[in-house]
Parts: C-alpha cells; sequence; structure tokens
C-alpha cells in the first residue's frame, strides 16, 4: 500500500503540488469513486486509479540506452559539473532512472540507464561477465606483446590485477579494447600500463547491445528484443 498522492506523482501525474490542485479538483478516483484526499493508502496492482477518466499504471519499468558525449560526468547530480542525467528527456524525471556503471566524464558512447534495481545489480555485478567492447585512438602502436600481456591479465602500475581482456590494433594509434569488468579508468590504465596514453575513447558495445546509430547524445528506449538479450523479463 502507498499513499494516493505519491502514487499519483511516481506516476507522472505532476509535481507534488500540482498534484494536490489535481486531487482538489475531483480529477481523481480510485475505484471508480472520486478521491480528494492525498493521504489514503492505495494498492495500484489492485485497485484501479484514474486521473481524468485515464487509468493510471504507476512507474514503468524503463531501460534507456544513451550515446553519452564528452564532458559529462556519471552522477546522478554534481555540484559543479554536468550530469548525464541533464541529457534524459523531462518526461522520465519522475522515474527514477539510474545510470548503469559509469563512464569517465571524457569518455564518450554506450551508456544504460534503469530503474528496475534487479537488473541495475545484475548488470554492474563484479560477478557477471558483461564484456565491454570500446574503441580508443591512443598515443603509441599497439602490437602483439601488448595484445598478449592483455590475454594473460594485465598488471596497472598501481599493482591491480586485471582479468584477461582482448586487445586488438585496427590502425595505426586505434585499438579495439574488450573488457569483462569495469575497474576506475580502466581503459586508461590498461593501455598506460602498456606506454600508450588514450587520446579518445568510446564504447561502443555492452553485452548484447550495440550503440549502433544512436547519435551521439540521444537517448532511447530498448527494443523489445534487446530486453529480451538483457534476459529483462
Ligand atoms: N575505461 C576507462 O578508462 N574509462 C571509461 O570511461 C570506461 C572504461
Amino acid at each position: 500500500m502507498e499513499r494516493l498522492d505519491k502514487f499519483l506523482c511516481d506516476s507522472g501525474a505532476g509535481t507534488r503540488s500540482q498534484v494536490k490542485a489535481i486531487l482538489k479538483a475531483g480529477r481523481v478516483t480510485v475505484d471508480g469513486i472520486p478521491e480528494k484526499d492525498g493521504s489514503r493508502k492505495v494498492a495500484p496492482e489492485t485497485q484501479v486509479i484514474t486521473l481524468d477518466g485515464e487509468v493510471l499504471g504507476g512507474k514503468r519499468r524503463l531501460v534507456v540506452m544513451m550515446n553519452k558525449p564528452a564532458g559529462y560526468v556519471t552522477a546522478t547530480e554534481d555540484a559543479r559539473q554536468r550530469t548525464v542525467m541533464e541529457l534524459l528527456p523531462k518526461e522520465w524525471a519522475h522515474l527514477d532512472l539510474k545510470p548503469v556503471g559509469r563512464l569517465d566524464k571524457d569518455t564518450e558512447g554506450l551508456l544504460l540507464f534503469t530503474n528496475d534495481g534487479d537488473l541495475l545489480h545484475r548488470l554492474i555485478s563484479p560477478r557477471q561477465e558483461v564484456p565491454k567492447v570500446y574503441y580508443a585512438r591512443h598515443e603509441g602502436q599497439a602490437g602483439e606483446a601488448d595484445a598478449a600481456a592483455f590475454a594473460a591479465g594485465l598488471t596497472l602500475r598501481d599493482g591491480t590485477v586485471c582479468r584477461p581482456a582482448v586487445l586488438e590494433p585496427i590502425g595505426p594509434g586505434e585499438s579495439r579494447i574488450t573488457v569483462c569488468e569495469g575497474k576506475y579508468h580502466q581503459v586508461r590504465r590498461m593501455m598506460a600500463s602498456r606506454g600508450m596514453t588514450v587520446t579518445y575513447l568510446e564504447r561502443r558495445q555492452e553485452g548484447p547491445l550495440s550503440l549502433g546509430d544512436l547519435p551521439r547524445g540521444q537517448v532511447r528506449e530498448l527494443l523489445p528484443e534487446e530486453l529480451l538479450a538483457l534476459a529483462v523479463k
């Protein structure tokens, strides 16, 4: 059971003060009977709640993909810097979306958001080996010895040991890197441990999901088949 006014806010009916006015105006019904008391306890799973005659479904589960631009920190709030939350459409503000993992301020590319706590924990769990594919531009040239060191499991400059990863040189100063974990600045530090400074980094894939042609700075809901691939029920 939850308060009717909270349910209305979570359903996107409006802000707390807007919801107060909506209730006062008699625009809400619970099981067909007009209700003006926001403190009333309701059970949205079993009761039918309407606003202006339309049934409200409560806080819907949402999983979205962003093509993150550089210059935004992955955080729900920050006192000084712009956050990725600013790039989400305003109409999703009440849905309580959280970033899944993080990308550095200067890293671009695929960043997921969800309000599904179970999915969030499953995707960021260290036990769950979700492969993430990055495109990097860097100083120097990656070679076979670097690829072998990645495959064996690198030891970073501070002694941190990484899981085996894949380094594929794809051009002069360009590589594709696949990692199955998400340590702080992981790809930049892995490359630095081999003497290559990363100058540009973009995440292109996460598990079964690809950035595709989603424009930079844009967000879209995952398609049903993508949810299926993530085993979201
Ligand atoms: N590795 C990094 O170094 N930075 C990111 O943002 C993601 C992976």
